[in-house]
């Protein structure tokens, strides 16, 4: 029997770009098991009944519309741009990124009616076309499939509109960011033909419950703190309504220990208040999975 036709759900992953490392680890926090994937096609994990299969990111949103792969982590900007029937099932709050356009020093744009009769190199037209569209903005789209930065030094366009992550890629090209066109993030799609699959169906529901559990940990933080009791109400009164705290006892019978779940900026606003109130040890933990 062909290795992939053995009722694992089939996942697939951007085999090598921004996504690849956080999907995996996503799916590794959710329990699957993937070890040792580099320069694997596909790989079954250990301790779900899983197979993913690493594809090139723009080729995701197809394979997962025809059933090839029952889901994908692929970036918003990649479904945006190839309209395909999938469902979306959650948006994973990793791979932020902007589809920017930028430009070389010796262009200065300062805003969107600048980009006017401009020549700009893209390899997301249909992103671009709908934002010129709108913008009511003549300009000529050269639509080119990767090394989109390299178009101005090559002649062949004017500026560039293209993926912005960290900014290094641009950097590197010595091109500098405009204005934003598009903002993406990691989201998980899924295969309309799951509906005909009720097997599968209670596969994808229950990863979908770990991933969800996954993302509302990452929001999240376990907080550690002694306590004065005299200054217990006042600790009390900063931390998040909705959180009910633990307090324990402590040897020293002054003193206890409070343990609340956070919000993951929360500390940094409140730790000068916490310390003023006599809070000392002061732990931040994350919290790896969270279930409602
Ligand atoms: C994008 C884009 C740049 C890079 C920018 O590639 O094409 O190469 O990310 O990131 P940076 O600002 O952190 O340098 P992506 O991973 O989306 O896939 P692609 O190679 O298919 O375009
Ligand atoms: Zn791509």
């Amino acid at each position: 029997m062909f290795p992939l036709n053995n009722g694992n759900l089939k996942i697939a992953v951007q085999k090598k770009g921004r996504l690849t490392e956080k999907s995996i680890e996503l799916l590794n926090l959710c329990g699957l098991g993937i070890d040792n994937y580099t320069d694997r096609l596909y790989i079954s994990a250990t301790s779900f009944p899983a197979d993913i299969l690493f594809l090139r990111d723009d080729d995701i949103p197809e394979y997962v519309q025809d059933g090839v792969a029952d889901l994908g982590i692929v970036g918003e900007n990649v479904i945006t741009e190839k309209p395909v029937t999938i469902d979306l099932k959650e948006k994973l709050g990793f791979g932020k990124c902007r589809i920017m356009i930028a430009y070389p020093d010796s262009v200065q744009i300062d805003d969107v009616s600048g980009l006017a009769g401009k020549k700009i190199a893209t390899t997301y037209p249909s992103i671009l076309g709908k934002f010129l569209s709108k913008n009511d903005i003549e300009a000529r789209i050269i639509e080119i499939s990767g090394s989109v930065e390299i178009a101005p030094a090559l002649g062949i366009a004017d500026v560039i509109c293209d993926i912005v992550s960290t900014g290094n890629t641009l950097k590197l090209n010595k091109l500098k960011r405009g204005f934003t066109v598009f903002e993406s993030e990691a989201a998980l799609i899924a295969s309309p033909a799951l509906r005909d699959n009720p097997v599968k169906e209670q596969l994808v529901s229950d990863l979908l419950k770990r991933i969800k559990s996954v993302i509302t940990a990452r929001k999240s933080k376990y907080l550690m703190m002694n306590v004065p009791k005299a200054s217990l109400q006042e600790v009390i009164g900063m931390i998040p309504a909705s959180k009910s705290p633990t307090i324990l006892p402590l040897f020293d019978e002054s003193t206890v220990a409070v343990h609340a779940v956070v919000p993951s900026g929360y500390i940094w606003e409140v730790l000068d208040p916490l310390k003023n109130a006599g809070a000392t040890g002061i732990l931040v933990l994350p919290i790896e999975n969270m279930i409602p």
